[in-house]
C-alpha cells in the first residue's frame, strides 16, 4: 500500500531529471557519482557538460587525467573523478560486468543505482536518503521495481527531508509509524552530521583550489593560510592526485 501511493506519487511529481530520461549506464553512473557530494542543482549543467565532452566510458578512459580532473573542479572529492575513469577503463576493455560491484570505485549503492536505473533490476540502492525514509515510516519493500528506489529518494530529497519533514505534504503519511512525530536534532548535534561536512568541506574547497590551479597550469591560489595549503596539498599527493617534482607540483598525467 505504502509503495503504492509512494510510486503514484512519484509520477505525478517528480522532478524532471536528466538523467532520469536515460538509460544508459555510463550516463548514470557519472550522475551518481556527481550526486554522492553535490547538491542536484549544481550537478544537473556539470554533468550534461561531462557527458557531452565524454559521451561514452570508451571517451572518458582515453581523457588525459589532467583533463578530467580539471572537469571535475568543484564537485568534490577528485579522486572520484579517477576512480570514475579507472570504471571506464574496464568498461572499455571488457564491456559492463554483470556483478557491478567488480569496477573501480564502485560500492554497494552506486552498483545498486545503475543496476535499477539503466539495467532494469530489482534492486534497491540505499543512500542516505532512502535509508531515513525506511526507518521513519517502518517500510519494508516486499518487492523493489526500480522506480522504488528513485521514488524514496524523491520523497526524502523533497518531503521526509532530514530537518524538516513535511508530513502534511507526505503522499505517505498513513501509513507511516512516524507521520507527525519526527523529532529533529538541533543542528550541530553529534549524529546529523553537520559538523564533520563543514569540516570536510573547508579541507575540500581548499584541495579544489589547488587542483583548479594545476589543472590551469598557474600559481597556487592565493589568500589561503599557508597551513591549511599544505594540509591539502600533502592530502593530494597521499591520494595521488598531484606529484612533487624537482620543478614543482603537477598533476598526473
Ligand atoms: N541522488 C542520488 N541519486 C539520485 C537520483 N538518481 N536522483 C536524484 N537524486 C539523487
Amino acid at each position: 500500500m505504502l509503495a503504492e501511493a509512494l510510486l503514484e506519487w512519484y509520477g505525478r511529481e517528480a522532478r524532471d531529471l536528466p538523467w532520469r530520461r536515460t538509460r544508459d549506464p555510463y550516463a548514470i553512473l557519472v550522475s551518481e557519482v556527481m550526486l554522492q557530494q553535490t547538491q542536484v542543482a549544481r550537478v544537473v549543467p556539470r554533468w550534461e557538460a561531462w557527458l557531452e565532452r565524454w559521451p561514452t566510458p570508451e571517451a572518458l578512459a582515453a581523457a588525459p587525467i589532467a583533463e578530467v580532473l580539471g572537469a571535475w573542479v568543484g564537485l568534490g572529492y577528485n579522486r572520484r573523478a579517477l576512480r570514475l575513469r579507472e570504471a571506464c577503463v574496464a568498461v572499455a576493455d571488457g564491456g559492463w560486468p554483470e556483478d557491478l560491484r567488480t569496477l573501480p570505485g564502485i560500492g554497494p549503492y552506486t552498483a545498486a543505482a545503475v543496476g535499477a536505473f539503466a539495467f532494469g533490476r530489482d534492486e534497491l540502492p540505499v543512500d542516505t536518503n532512502v535509508r531515513r525514509v525506511l526507518e521513519r515510516t517502518g517500510f519494508v519493500p516486499s518487492a523493489t521495481p526500480p522506480e522504488l528506489g528513485q521514488a524514496l529518494m524523491e520523497l526524502g530529497a523533497m518531503v521526509c527531508r532530514a530537518r524538516e519533514a513535511a508530513c502534511s505534504a507526505c503522499p505517505v503519511a498513513s501509513s507511516c509509524a512516524s507521520a507527525g512525530a519526527v523529532v529533529i536534532a538541533p543542528r550541530g548535534r553529534a549524529g546529523d552530521g553537520v559538523r564533520r561536512e563543514r569540516f570536510e568541506d573547508s579541507n575540500r574547497w581548499v584541495r579544489g583550489r589547488v587542483v583548479e590551479a594545476l589543472a590551469a597550469g598557474g600559481e597556487l591560489p592565493e589568500g589561503i593560510e599557508l597551513e591549511r595549503l599544505e594540509r591539502a596539498i600533502e592530502g593530494l599527493i597521499r591520494d595521488g592526485l598531484v606529484r612533487r617534482g624537482t620543478d614543482g607540483l603537477s598533476l598526473p598525467m
